[in-house]
């Protein structure tokens, strides 16, 4: 092996064909089965895109519908579960509450083990619906409120938004959320999606997968970074100061979170469709400190990190979006796995049907061989 090539971080390492998510990191696109990502987010709605990500085509109107009401049956989280949330510590991070209530949610279900392709499939959906619930249910109880059963006569995002906040959204925050939703539904092989695909790649069931892929997105570097923009800047008072607080983190050669991407080398689509919202939304509510800091910020990088390749990615301005939608910035990233579970789902009923081989990579050996056991009185 000492001549093998070491692909660090399997950057550029391609293991398996995908219909699902393209991404041109060139010129900045993002196409879920070939739509372009300006169009779905525009024209479409999350139970449609989580659809078109099961199986690989948009619905007819007929299968909406049906598709649709699955997904309403589906909501509901039974209370013995709510309950045992409940137990759950207060100042633990919502993503390992996440992470634990999906492993409780396998743990009791009987057919857990079942790992045919219509029991993931029917499992996928029912993970799809319950996702909302479930995090809505940790946010309430985290503010000792009790949670609130999910509505039938509202959309996925409408029902999301409801559960979250104890009201209705108005037809803008509908929308607002339905159009992150679907923004952060898939993006090719990213690390979560990498994740549930080697856990189901050993056979293993859809629960494990899915709880394994919350536990990579919840990582700075990946889903977290929208929850740590906002963090990054809270001590900033206002536009006028980011100037001199760029040029100091580039001189402490810290990253600025929310920028940069391993695939994309332009300015990321979703962020694009993100900041016009951010825009809007702090225009209309008069909060726009935040949507300044941000731009101010994107101003200095275009200057320092674009040449790099680095810019905006879809975590920088959702921090704005979710803000206004009266989500508090720890549950951001769950919000990101309540829309990414149907990419996690679709691509492991892609690689089911298409592949289904174990995943197994190698690491090159730099120890060395035939050392003498050495008895432990005799070690130094
Ligand atoms: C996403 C990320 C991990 C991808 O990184 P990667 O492909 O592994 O690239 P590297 O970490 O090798 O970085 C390459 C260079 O760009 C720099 N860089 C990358 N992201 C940067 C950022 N956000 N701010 C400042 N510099 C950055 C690195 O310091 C490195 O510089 P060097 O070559 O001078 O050492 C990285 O861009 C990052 O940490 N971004 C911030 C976190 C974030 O927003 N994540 C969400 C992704 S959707």
């Amino acid at each position: 092996m000492s001549d093998v090539e070491i692909k660090r971080g399997l950057e550029g390492v391609v293991f398996t064909e995908s219909e699902l998510s393209y991404i041109n990191g060139q010129e900045g696109k993002l196409y879920y089965l070939g739509i372009p990502i300006e169009e779905l987010a525009e024209k479409s709605t999350y139970e449609e895109v989580a659809f078109l990500l099961l199986y690989r085509r948009l619905p007819t109107k007929k299968e909406l519908e049906e598709f649709d009401q699955k997904l309403k049956e589906n909501r509901a989280v039974r209370v013995e579960k709510i309950a045992s949330f409940a137990n759950y510590p207060k100042d633990a991070h919502p993503m390992a509450a996440l992470r634990t209530a999906i492993s409780e949610l396998g743990l009791f279900d009987p057919k857990e083990e079942d790992t045919s392709y219509e029991n993931l499939l029917e499992t996928g959906i029912s993970l799809i619906a319950k996702f909302p619930t479930v995090v809505a249910a940790l946010k309430r109880l985290r503010e000792g409120r009790l949670p609130l059963e999910p509505r039938n006569d509202l959309s996925h995002a409408g029902n999301f938004y409801y559960m979250l906040n104890g009201k209705e959204p108005s037809k803008e925050q509908e929308k607002l959320l339905d159009v992150a939703l679907i923004l952060h539904a898939d993006h090719g092989m990213n690390a979560s999606t990498f994740t549930a695909l080697v856990i189901h790649s050993t056979a293993s069931d859809l629960y494990s997968s899915i709880v394994g892929a919350i536990g990579a997105l919840k990582g700075p570097r990946h889903g977290g970074a929208n929850e740590q923009v906002l963090k990054m800047i809270q001590g900033i008072g206002d536009a006028s100061q980011v100037p001199e607080w760029f040029k100091e983190k580039l001189e402490k050669k810290e990253r600025i979170m929310g920028m940069g991407h391993r695939v994309y080398k332009a300015y990321d689509p979703r962020a694009r469709i993100l900041k016009r919202y951010a825009e809007e939304v702090a225009k209309a509510h008069g909060r726009t400190r935040e949507y300044e800091i941000l731009v101010a910020i994107e101003k200095e990088a275009e200057k320092y990190l674009a040449p790099k390749g680095i810019y905006p990615n879809v975590d920088f301005y959702s921090g704005v979006v979710y803000s206004d939608l009266g989500i508090p910035v720890e549950f951001f990233t769950p919000v990101f796995a309540v829309a990414r579970i149907a990419g996690w789902v679709g691509h492991i009923l892609e690689y089911t049907e298409k592949d289904n081989r174990l995943i197994r990579p190698r690491a090159k050996y730099s120890g060395e061989l035939d050392k003498p056991y050495i008895p432990i009185e005799q070690r130094g």
